[in-house]
């Protein structure tokens, strides 16, 4: 199985993880902080900014709906639920 290469910004933190994981995982697997409430892609408090998309799994319809809600565009996702797929996913945290 390949993983998954996951960079956060600005921490400058990179961490490896399996395909599947969320993003909220791979930050804590990498000891960086995301504020987050209710862990089920409800409340919005861990948005980050997410790319390239084709790297992540869609967004599961709790999720985008969160998102719409919220009125941000598709590179936002929230890290609860966003869950990565493969090769590099840039996150940035501190948009919110
Ligand atoms: S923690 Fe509430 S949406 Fe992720």
């Amino acid at each position: 199985m390949n993983l998954v290469e996951v960079q956060f910004e600005p921490a400058g933190k990179i961490v490896f993880v399996r395909p599947g994981t969320t993003l909220l995982a791979a930050s804590e697997a990498a000891g960086v902080e995301i504020a987050c409430g209710c862990r089920r892609g409800m409340c919005g408090t861990d948005t980050v900014r997410a790319e390239p998309a084709d790297a992540l799994q869609p967004p599961t319809d709790p999720e985008r709906s969160t998102l719409e809600r919220m009125g941000l565009d598709p590179a936002f996702r929230l890290s609860c639920s966003a869950r990565v797929e493969r090769g590099v996913v840039k996150v940035e945290l501190g948009h919110f």
